[in-house]
């Protein structure tokens, strides 16, 4: 059980819109103001998930969108009980770089699997783990796209553009469905100005 002071934050939306680029200037906040905080991402975060996450991310092996979310779940299972669930035992702020969201527009939305196959996978790898704040960083898909240009493609990135457009419709649905959970953040504006706006609906939630 998550005690009362933890507080769970997860950062969401498509390629290169800023997630990791944000979930490490929220960490330095966090950590400047001497609260103990974690900074972790999926897949991967564990010896598990850093397997997994080549495996998903870059082997040119076929992986079917249902075996797909099996190990992305099975990536989340390993850090959720190695590393987020103590974090949050011990009051520690965890921030997570993607979570259960994306494997729901991902595979869900984005590959079509079905919605219901993809809930229920996910809610038994997370075990009750649920955010308590979830940032969608929304830009179009082609400025994602376009951000991360520089970078060695994965095989998301490399997806159509149909996929990357029902990936970001999906999380637009996903935040209107639960509005108290997520905070979603016109992402084409600049770091500090988004980092801003973070930290206006994160501080409100620090303990203390
Ligand atoms: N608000 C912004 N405006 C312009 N460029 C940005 C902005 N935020 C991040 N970037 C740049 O875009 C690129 C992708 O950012 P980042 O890696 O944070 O995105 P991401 O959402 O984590 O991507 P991925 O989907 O690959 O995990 C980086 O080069 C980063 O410096
Ligand atoms: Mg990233």
């Amino acid at each position: 059980m998550k005690s009362k002071m933890s507080l769970f934050i997860t950062f969401e939306g498509g390629e290169g819109c800023g997630k990791s680029t944000q979930a490490r200037l929220l960490y330095r906040r966090i950590t400047k103001l001497a609260i103990p905080a974690l900074l972790t991402y999926e897949p991967g975060g564990t010896d598990l998930g850093k397997r997994i996450k080549h495996l998903v991310k870059y082997s040119r092996i076929t992986i079917d969108p249902l075996a797909e979310t099996m190990l992305f779940n099975a990536s989340r299972a390993q850090l959720i009980e190695d590393i987020i669930k103590p974090a949050l035992e011990k009051g520690t702020v965890v921030i997570c770089d993607r979570y259960t969201d994306s494997t729901t527009a991902y595979q869900g939305h984005g590959h079509g699997l079905d919605l219901s196959i993809v809930k229920t996978v996910n809610s038994m790898a997370a075990q009750g783990v649920v955010p308590d704040l979830t940032v969608l960083l929304d830009v179009p898909v082609e400025i994602g796209l376009e951000r991360k240009k520089k970078i060695k493609p994965d095989r998301f990135q490399t997806q159509s553009w149909d996929f990357h457009k029902g990936v970001r419709a999906g999380f637009l649905k996903l935040a209107k469905a639960e509005p108290k959970r997520w905070l979603v953040i016109d992402a084409t504006q600049n770091q500090e100005t988004i980092a801003g706006i973070i930290w206006q609906r994160v501080s409100k939630l620090l303990p203390g």
